[in-house]
């Protein structure tokens, strides 16, 4: 390891058993965060570590709405944000405000909330989903209609998993939505018989042109179950860091160059040290948002993964 680097990382363990601290690292982000991380997961499997860890502060290097998930479920825990900047665009496309809207047409069909989005959001929402999940989710709901907020191409991606109707709102990732059925194609003539995996997060055209459609963790999954040598990924970079150091037999090929998340990528071994030297960013979620947003995570806890 680079000497600076390796300095850091001693800054930061030190720091670690100081505070008490667990570090929680999502799937997306850069290599040295993972690589110093007591966890990396997906979204699902972060947010069950944050509600068992026995640790007093959770440094969650991830976006804001996971850290928020983290400090709901764990209100009694100080929760760290390391870079205050780390947000998620699609999280920023529905407001409770528009969503208490919304609801007013839909005589009282069941919400489904992505955890991508704020607390505020989530408890509006009857029940939280992630990548992992969301079929077992919809399935569990009373009734034979949903409405899901706020990423449309989770949404498509279940109304064809599901007898339920299924309805949303138009909102994307705007990482995942730059990927176009043309650059699969291309990347398929040029790697023929590698199976393409891709995250629900793309565009129904993209999704159509896929093997398996997974979590990030499924992912993972997939890559140790199949026999293929080479295998398309279509989800963010930093996915690919473990899935090369955990099968060094097999080659990953990112499925588009504009797969790269600028708010996962934000936090850096600084901000990690900082974070836990300064107690900061704190990620808090005041009553009555806490209640509503917690009880639509814990029945999402509730329902088994799908992948
Ligand atoms: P996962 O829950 O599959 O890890 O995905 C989270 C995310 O933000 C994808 O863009
Ligand atoms: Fe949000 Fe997309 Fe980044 Fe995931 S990859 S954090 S959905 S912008």
């Amino acid at each position: 390891m680079h000497k600076e680097l390796k300095q850091l990382a001693d800054e930061i363990q030190e720091l670690r058993r100081k505070r008490n601290a667990v570090i929680l690292a999502h799937n997306y982000q850069r290599d040295e965060i993972q690589e110093i991380a007591d966890y990396c997961g997906d979204s699902l499997e972060l947010s069950r570590l944050a509600a068992e860890s026995a640790a007093d502060v959770i440094a969650f290097c991830g976006v804001h709405f996971m850290a928020e998930s983290a400090a709901i479920l764990s209100p009694d825990k100080t929760v760290l944000l390391p870079n205050g900047d780390a947000g998620c665009p699609m999280a920023d496309m529905i407001t409770a405000e528009g969503l208490r809207a919304k609801k007013k047409e839909l005589n009282g069909t069941p919400i489904v909330c992505y955890v991508n989005s704020s607390a505020d959001v989530k408890a509006e929402s009857d029940i939280c989903c992630t990548s992992a999940n969301v079929v077992s989710v919809v399935n569990s709901l009373p009734g034979d209609s949903v409405y899901m907020v706020p990423d449309m191409n989770l949404a498509k991606f279940a109304a064809k998993k599901t007898d339920k109707k299924v309805d949303w709102w138009k909102g994307f990732c705007p990482t995942h939505q730059l990927v176009t059925p043309s650059e699969v194609r291309g990347m398929q003539e040029k790697h023929p018989g590698a199976p393409l995996v891709v995250h629900p997060e793309c565009r129904e055209d993209v999704l159509a042109l896929a093997d398996e459609v997974r979590s990030t963790s499924g992912i993972y999954r997939f890559a140790e179950e199949t026999n293929a040598k080479t295998i398309i990924v279509g989800t963010e970079l930093g996915i690919l860091y473990r899935l090369r150091k955990q099968n060094p037999d097999k080659e990953f090929i990112l499925l588009s160059p504009n797969l790269v998340c600028p708010n996962m990528k934000i936090t850096t071994l600084e901000d990690l040290r900082d974070a836990l030297r300064d107690m900061k960013h704190v990620i808090r979620v005041e009553e009555p948002v806490l209640s509503g947003a917690r009880t639509a995570l814990e029945r999402m806890l509730a329902v088994p993964r799908d992948n």
